[in-house]
């Protein structure tokens, strides 16, 4: 049974396609939903067509005004790509499936690539704040899937047994990932891997549950990136996953977590993101 009927609806996706297809006739090879702060790369691009989100049927609105999405087509690195601006989370109340439904609607358009940036508090004592963190797996501490009344059936996850639709594994492409460490490298930057934990937020952890997701496994802990990347493991695209480290998670160092001293490290580490992103995009082909 279908926990809304209209979220998975295909004659909706239709007409967002139609939407799109209306405004701009190109085809993105690679999708990028970044995370906030990256919104200056889209002025990297050439060629840009904007779509509002307004004009696509069935797409999520932004509940932060003056926040409304977007989607930025355009070229970068002679890659044609599109950004996705404006995301939304789960915890400002929209169904998870809607929260994917730009990842089902940029499949439909032809990305067959998606790069997912974020920020997250660090769980690993050893990342400090300003860290990259390649995410090779995640913990969905959410238990929401966009897969929940797509007709789907259960399917074994990213442990190294079959997958989604496509039996590919993992859920973070290991080569695309290889290929953007060496990029990092080249850039001279200290990029990690790590585990990724999502959790609905929207407050941070308490101190026993970053213990907890410690015990887990986790690397780092944030609010976004799952559901997204979820939706196009199923729809068989290649994704990558990168997190920036923006603090301790709570309780890993002295004082309350301090959301000025987030902005502070995003700021730090903006222009070396910035390339590195430009960089991923350049060896998204293998
Ligand atoms: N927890 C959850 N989300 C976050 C954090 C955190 O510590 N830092 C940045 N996003």
């Amino acid at each position: 049974m279908r926990s809304d009927p209209t979220v998975h609806d295909d004659e909706d996706l239709d007409a967002a396609v139609a939407a799109v297809r209306e405004r701009v006739d190109v085809s993105p090879e690679v999708a990028l939903i970044l995370g906030s702060g990256l919104g200056q790369l889209a002025e990297a691009a050439d060629e840009t067509t904007v779509v509002p989100a307004t004009d696509i049927p069935g797409y999520p609105e932004s509940t932060v005004k003056g926040h409304d999405g977007q989607l930025v087509f355009g070229g970068l690195e002679g890659t044609r790509v599109v950004f996705v601006q404006g995301r939304v989370h789960l915890y400002e109340g929209y169904p998870v499936q809607q929260i994917a439904m730009p990842v089902r609607l940029l499949h439909t358009l032809g990305a067959e690539r998606l790069l997912v940036t974020n920020s997250a508090g660090g769980i690993n004592r050893t990342f400090d704040p300003g860290t990259l963190m390649f995410i090779t797996g995640h913990l969905n501490m959410a238990f929401a899937s966009p897969s929940v009344g797509s007709g789907a059936v259960p399917a074994r996850r990213h442990d190294g047994a079959a997958a989604g639709r496509t039996g590919r594994e993992p859920f973070y492409d290991p080569a695309w990932t290889s290929r953007a460490e060496q990029v990092a490298l080249d850039l001279g930057l200290d990029a990690r891997r790590g585990i990724y934990a999502w959790t609905l937020g929207p407050s941070y952890e308490t101190k026993a549950e970053v213990r907890a997701l410690a015990h887990l496994g986790a690397d780092a802990v944030g609010m976004s990136t799952v559901p997204e990347v979820t939706q196009a493991h199923r729809l068989g695209m290649t994704v990558l996953g990168l997190s920036t480290i923006t603090n301790p998670a709570a309780g890993l160092a002295a004082g309350a977590l301090d959301h000025d001293e987030v902005l502070k490290v995003s700021e730090r580490v903006r222009g070396d993101l910035m390339r590195l992103v430009q960089g991923i995009v350049r060896v998204s082909e293998g």
